[in-house]
Formats: structure tokens, C-alpha cells, sequence
């Protein structure tokens, strides 16, 4: 089983031909609704891209808050759509988070009201890996209260649970957070906030690697956007991939289709190596780039095989 701590957004995507200047008001040219918040994605992507167990169960448990309002309630239906087992996503006292995506070309620049997603207590996190045992994996973002993430880590930890972090949005961390994290998987920019190191070609993303590998954790994977990923196992294996080539119409969620589908790959079916995983995860997320909006443009499994022909065990 995977856990994800993590955000739940209603996400309003507006299509604009340029950023509007300072004082200025623009007509969008398209309006998207969905679901979104990075936590809430990459739940999905696990869920899409999971093989299903025989039994039935879901593959991925959401930890998640979202208002007790008509936009929160819409968006734990799309969840349970979406196969994301949901008794841990609770309706909180607040307003359900919202994102804003302005979309120029098929780049975006998104901004986020927080509002129930930092609903939570260290109880909560307790109550919801209460049956968790070392076979699972706890996924986290820092879209929740930091305090919440590093509390999750350290529990998770104390069970022997693989975890996995996406440093995002990028903020400074702890030093003692490190050693908690078995995989972490920033993009560029959040690469360059955590270790003051640019990954601009091999010798300084090696060097971003290290700096996370010096601290206590296992693997890294540096995602480039359309550079691909360079990612390192700690010991032998350290590489670069190249993206896998898309028409982009909308990038927002490919990060978390990437993510979601390393956390899936890697740690949990254990049968593939870490390059392997990575590999599957640029290939999903080649697809979510292809499409508008965000949970809504992650790919299943037998899409990813489809596409790429390939029979990935
Ligand atoms: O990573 C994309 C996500 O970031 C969006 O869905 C938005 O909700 C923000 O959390």
C-alpha cells in the first residue's frame, strides 16, 4: 500500500494568450475545472498507473483535507473515481484549497490558497498509519504544514516504511529531515532552492546529488523538464535519461505523474531497478504533458504500455 500526505486543490486552469502586465485585466481564451493539489495527483497517478491486486484493494490511501463545502465534497467523488482509496481525506472547517494555473503555451505558473490542507494534527497522521507496516510507502509533498511532513517521516521511518519526498513548492529544510527520506524527487528549481547548486549539465546535477546523498538519502531523481531526469541509486548507478519526446499542451501535473509513478515502480513492486523506474516515470509523464489539465491528464498503465509498445513486467 501507498500513503500520500498531501494537498487536495480545486484547480481553476485559465488559458491566457500572454501574463498580464501589472494593473492590467485579461480575457481568457479557455476555462478548465478539476481536481488538482499535488498530493491529490500523484494519488491519482499511482492509482492510474497501478496494476490492480486480485483482491481488489486500491493500491494508494490519500491523507488529505479539503473543506466541508461543495468543492470539497466534489473533489473526494473524483478521487474515489479515480480508484484513490479515501477514508483519510476528511472535511475540515475551512475553505477547500484552491489553485489558480494561468497557462501561456503549454507553460503555467500556478498560485495556491492553502485554506484546508493545513487542517491537520500529528493525531491524524498517527490515526492513518496506524496499520501501516514496513511493506508500505509513505509519499509526501510540502504543500501541507512542514511541522505534519516531518512528523509523517519520522513515524513512517519508525516502522520501516520506504519514503519517498517531492520537495514541493521548494522551501528550506531541516537538516534532521534528510535522514528520513529514502527517495526524494525535486525538479530543477527545487534542486537548486535545497542545495544552492544549479543542476544546469553533469557536473553540477552530480553535485546537487551528492549534496542529497551526503545527508542520508538513498536515491535521488532530478527531474529537467524537457531535459529528462538525472537521477543516482547512492552507489553504482548514476545517469541521465532524456524526456521522451510529446506534443506539450500543458505541463502542470506531469511532475506529479512522475513522481506518483517512482513511488509506485520502485519501492513498492521492488522488481525493477531504479533506472528502470525512472524510465517508466519520464514515459507517463511524456503523456500528461500531451494533455490539458491535471489529475485529468494522467495516463494508465496500459496507456504508458501502449504508447511506447512496451510490456513492463
Ligand atoms: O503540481 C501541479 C499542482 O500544483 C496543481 O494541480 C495545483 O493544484 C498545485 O498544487
Amino acid at each position: 500500500m501507498i500513503y500520500v500526505l498531501g494537498s487536495i486543490n480545486y484547480d481553476i486552469s485559465l488559458e491566457l494568450e500572454k501574463m498580464p502586465k501589472k494593473g492590467e485585466t485579461m480575457l481568457a481564451d479557455s476555462c478548465q475545472t478539476g481536481l488538482g493539489g499535488k498530493g491529490a495527483n500523484q494519488a491519482v497517478a499511482i492509482s492510474r498507473l497501478a496494476r490492480k491486486y486480485e483482491d481488489g484493494r486500491k493500491a494508494v490511501k490519500l491523507i488529505g483535507r479539503v473543506g466541508a463545502d461543495a468543492f470539497g465534497a466534489d473533489l473526494i467523488g473524483r478521487l474515489d473515481g479515480y480508484g484513490v482509496d479515501t477514508e483519510f481525506v476528511r472535511q475540515v472547517n475551512r475553505n477547500t484549497g484552491i489553485a489558480v494555473v494561468s497557462l501561456v503555451g503549454k507553460d503555467n505558473r500556478i498560485a495556491v490558497y492553502s485554506g484546508a490542507n493545513l487542517g491537520f494534527t500529528k493525531s491524524d497522521i498517527d490515526e492513518a498509519l496506524e496499520h501501516a507496516t514496513s511493506s508500505d510507502t509513505l509519499l509526501c509533498q510540502l504543500e501541507v504544514p512542514l511541522y505534519i511532513v516531518g512528523y509523517a517521516l519520522r513515524k513512517a521511518r519508525s516502522i520501516g516504511m520506504t519514503t519517498v519526498l517531492n520537495p514541493a513548492p521548494a522551501k528550506e529544510l531541516p537538516d534532521d529531515f534528510y535522514c528520513n527520506i529514502d527517495i526524494i524527487v525535486p525538479n530543477e528549481h527545487e534542486a537548486e532552492t535545497l542545495t544552492g547548486i544549479k543542476p544546469r549539465d553533469e557536473q553540477s546535477q552530480l553535485a546537487a546529488m551528492d549534496f542529497f546523498l551526503d545527508k542520508g538519502v538513498r536515491y535521488v531523481a532530478i527531474t529537467l523538464g524537457a531535459n529528462g531526469v538525472a537521477f543516482s541509486d547512492g552507489m553504482k548507478l548514476v545517469g541521465r535519461l532524456p524526456a521522451h519526446k510529446a506534443v506539450a499542451v500543458d505541463t502542470t501535473g506531469a511532475g506529479d505523474t512522475f513522481v506518483g509513478a517512482l513511488a509506485l515502480t520502485y519501492p513498492h513492486v521492488g522488481m525493477y531497478s531504479f533506472k528502470e523506474a525512472c524510465l517508466f516515470a519520464t514515459r507517463a509523464s511524456a503523456i500528461t504533458v500531451s494533455r490539458r489539465g491535471a489529475s485529468s491528464s494522467i495516463p494508465t498503465f496500459e496507456e504508458v504500455c501502449e504508447l511506447y509498445s512496451t510490456e513492463i513486467k
